[in-house]
């Protein structure tokens, strides 16, 4: 890149001093079909604001896991708009498209971590997102500073003395804490939790959505979580998002609301109706 390009870029991303950052996450008019199946996103629009935490909640199918994939390009949108962070998803390319997606953490219901290797240098392999070569496999041959960054993030999900135990030693529980933490070593901005409470106890469940909640408030990070658990859905975010129909069907403040009244929203698009008027109660819209 010359130093044209660097600064159109530069002048592109930066917010100017004292401007409201840009959206975390920006969808318009998403549309998204498999080869002979269904619209499983069509013409979905969704704003999640800088440090928002949102819960996305829909029956099985309705594209959650889709959407949050299609946010970084792991799944290709057949048309409209995602930005991240104000930069356009759509037009990134190679080194730009990378750069984008390495601040965007995902945490998933399997963890993906490498079990015959410890906790910390799994851990270690978060900072992959900015450099790549040997010293970020193995914490033996981290760099001393990736190795501290590391521990430090084990310590934060509560895990430090587990730094050297082999991930297939630990339980489901410290293991999703593990993928927090390797995730938490990638610095992102944004992060994207499908169903990270999935898999585990209802106790170990509801801690993982407790942590990840709080790290994300902590650190200012913007959050998007999928979770078929109301409790968490409404104990964990700002705001509850339901897809259905390939679209946003409800969107209304996690305060307030009822997660006995959330599970309406599963019964079909009556029980849609009768749930999503709330939101107007709720917000005080006077429409
Ligand atoms: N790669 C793919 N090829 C074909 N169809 C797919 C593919 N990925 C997803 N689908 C289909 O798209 C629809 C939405 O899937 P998705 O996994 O996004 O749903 P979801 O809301 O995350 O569901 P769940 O709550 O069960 O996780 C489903 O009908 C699924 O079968
Ligand atoms: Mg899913």
């Amino acid at each position: 890149m010359n130093d044209v390009e660097r600064t159109a870029v530069t002048t592109a991303t930066w917010p100017a001093v004292g401007a409201e950052p840009a959206p975390a996450l920006q969808v318009e008019a998403l549309v998204k079909s498999f080869p002979g199946g269904r619209r499983v996103i069509d013409g979905l629009d969704l704003t999640v604001a800088a440090g928002e935490a949102v819960a996305l909640i829909g029956a099985n199918g309705t594209g959650k896991s889709t959407l949050l994939r299609m946010a970084v390009r792991l799944v290709e949108p057949d048309s409209g708009a995602i930005r991240l962070f104000g930069e356009d998803v759509c037009a990134a390319r190679g080194r730009t498209l990378s750069r984008l997606r390495s601040r965007v953490g995902f945490v998933f219901q399997k963890h993906n971590l490498v079990t015959r290797l410890s906790a910390l240098s799994n851990v270690v392999h978060g900072v992959q997102a900015r450099r790549s070569g040997p010293r970020t496999w193995h914490q033996a041959w981290a760099r001393r500073v990736d190795r501290e960054e590391a521990m430090a993030c084990l310590e934060a999900v509560g895990l430090a003395d587990r730094a050297m135990q082999t991930v297939g030693s630990l339980s489901g529980g410290q293991s999703q804490r593990v993928a927090i933490a390797r995730m938490l070593m990638q610095r992102p901005e944004l992060v994207l939790a499908d169903e990270p409470d999935a898999s585990l106890d209802p106790r170990a469940g509801e801690e993982i959505m407790g942590l990840l909640a709080r790290l994300a408030r902590d650190k200012g990070l913007g959050l998007v979580f999928v979770s078929h658990h109301m409790e968490h859905a409404v104990g964990f975010s700002d705001r509850v998002v339901g897809l259905a129909g390939g679209r946003v069907a409800l969107d209304r403040p996690a305060a307030g609301t009822d997660p006995a009244l959330l599970e309406a929203f599963f019964d079909g698009p009556q029980a849609t109706e009768r749930v999503v008027p709330l939101r107007r109660v709720a917000m005080g819209a006077a429409s």
